[in-house]
C-alpha cells in the first residue's frame, strides 16, 4: 500500500494524517518542531462531529522535507501564503513523478506547487469540512462533507482504498476549478466571521452579517458568470440561491436554514484564529482572488476589495470587532463609490 506524506502538520494535515494512521496506512507527517513536541507530549487524537474518537500514541513527525523521499503521494496542507515555500522545501527531495495533492483553500495553490515542482504530478484537492485544534494534539472535524480531488487514475489507484478505510471517501472531480470557486464562495464568510469577533453560529444568526456575506457572494457570482465559470454545487442549495438564503430576515432564515446553523456553538473561522495568533491570514487567496478575477475581466469587485482592506487593517492592529450594521454600511459605501 502507498505511503502517504503530509506536508504541513496543522489542523487539516494532522486530522487527515491521523485518520489515515488510525486505519493502518503508513503516513509520514512533516511539520514544525513545536508540533513535533506537542505530539510527543500529547499523542495525536482525532475526533469528529459524529462522535468518533481515536487516540494514537508514538506518532512521529519529521521537521524536514527529506523525510518524504520515499513516498508516492504528498498531501500539501500548508496555508496558501506558504505554498511557494513548500514547493521550494519539497523540490530537492521528491522523486520524479511523485503525486502532490493540494488540500488547500483558494484557487491557485496547485498551480503554485506545480510551478515549483515541475517533475511531480500536481493535482488540486478540496477539504469541505471544518477542522479545529481543540486541545494540544486533538484535532476535530466539526462539519460534514466529502473530500474532492481532481481526476487522475494513477493517483486514484494509490489513495482511494486507504482514504475509504480511513472513512474519508473521495470524490474524483473532472472540473476542480468549479469546485474550488464554489468552496471559495462559501469561504467568503471567513473575513466576515473574523471581523465580527463572534462564533460562526452567532454571526450567521444575525441578519446584518449575512447581508454582508450575500453582497460578497453576489459580487463573485456575477464575475463567475462573466468568466463563464459555473461553480459546483457543494451544498443542498445551488450556489446561485445561497445569497438569497443569506438575505432572508432572521425569523425566516432560522426556519429554512436550521441545518446550516447546526454548528458547534464555539466554532470560529480559521481567519479569526489567525487574528488571535497574530498570523497573516489567507484573505489575499480568498477575497483577493475575487478582486483579481474582476481585474482580469476589466471589472471591479468593491465589496471583496473592502473586505481585504478591513482584514489587512485588522492584521495591523486595526478594528477587529465590527457590529453587523457598521460592516454592512462600510461594504455598501465601498460598493456605492465604485
Ligand atoms: N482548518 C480548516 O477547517 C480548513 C478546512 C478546509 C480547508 N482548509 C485549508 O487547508 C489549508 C491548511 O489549513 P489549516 O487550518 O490546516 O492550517 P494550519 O493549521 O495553519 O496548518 C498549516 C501548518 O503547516 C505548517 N507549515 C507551513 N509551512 C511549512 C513548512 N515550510 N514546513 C513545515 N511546516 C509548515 C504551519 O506552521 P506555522 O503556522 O508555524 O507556519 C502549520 O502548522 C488552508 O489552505 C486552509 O484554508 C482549512
Amino acid at each position: 500500500m502507498a505511503v502517504i506524506g503530509i506536508f504541513g502538520a496543522g489542523s487539516v494535515g494532522c486530522y487527515l494524517g491521523g485518520c489515515l494512521m488510525a486505519a493502518h496506512t503508513e503516513v509520514v507527517l512533516v511539520g514544525r518542531a513545536s508540533r513535533r513536541d506537542e505530539l510527543r507530549a500529547h499523542g495525536l487524537t482525532i475526533s469528529d462531529y459524529k462522535g468518533r474518537t481515536h487516540a494514537l500514541t508514538n506518532v512521529m513527525l519529521a521537521t524536514d522535507a527529506s523525510a518524504l523521499q520515499q513516498v508516492e503521494v504528498v498531501l500539501v496542507t500548508v496555508k496558501s501564503a506558504d505554498s511557494a515555500q513548500a514547493a521550494v522545501d519539497l523540490a530537492p527531495h521528491l522523486r520524479d513523478g511523485t503525486w502532490v495533492v493540494s488540500m488547500q483553500n483558494g484557487i491557485d495553490n496547485a498551480a503554485t506547487l506545480a510551478r515549483g515542482l515541475p517533475r511531480c504530478r500536481v493535482v488540486a484537492g478540496m477539504v469541505p469540512f471544518n477542522v479545529a485544534r481543540r486541545a494540544p494534539g486533538v484535532f476535530h472535524q466539526g462539519t460534514e462533507g466529502y473530500l474532492a480531488v481532481g481526476q487522475a487514475p494513477g493517483l486514484q489507484a494509490l489513495i482511494e482504498a486507504p482514504f475509504a478505510k480511513a472513512k474519508l471517501p473521495l470524490q474524483w472531480q473532472e472540473d476542480m476549478n468549479s469546485v474550488l470557486w464554489a468552496k471559495l464562495m462559501l469561504n467568503l464568510n471567513n473575513p466576515i466571521n473574523a471581523l465580527s469577533n463572534r462564533p460562526l453560529k452567532e454571526e450567521l444568526s444575525l441578519w446584518a452579517y449575512r447581508r454582508c456575506l450575500a453582497m460578497a457572494q453576489r459580487e463573485l457570482l456575477g464575475l463567475l458568470k462573466k468568466a463563464d465559470i459555473t461553480p459546483a454545487r457543494l451544498t443542498p442549495l445551488a450556489p446561485q440561491w445561497i445569497p438569497r438564503l443569506m438575505s432572508l430576515p432572521d425569523f425566516l432564515f432560522s426556519r429554512l436554514a436550521h441545518k446550516l446553523l447546526e454548528i458547534d456553538p464555539l466554532a470560529r473561522s480559521s481567519m479569526w484564529e489567525d487574528f488571535e495568533a497574530g498570523r497573516r491570514t489567507e484573505v489575499d487567496w480568498i477575497n483577493g482572488e475575487v478582486v483579481r478575477l474582476a481585474e482580469r475581466l476589466g471589472e471591479q469587485a468593491p465589496v471583496n476589495k473592502q473586505l481585504v482592506r478591513l482584514v489587512r487593517d485588522a492584521e495591523q492592529g486595526g478594528p477587529r470587532e465590527w457590529q453587523g450594521s457598521s460592516l454592512l454600511l462600510s461594504l455598501k459605501a465601498a460598493a456605492g463609490s465604485a
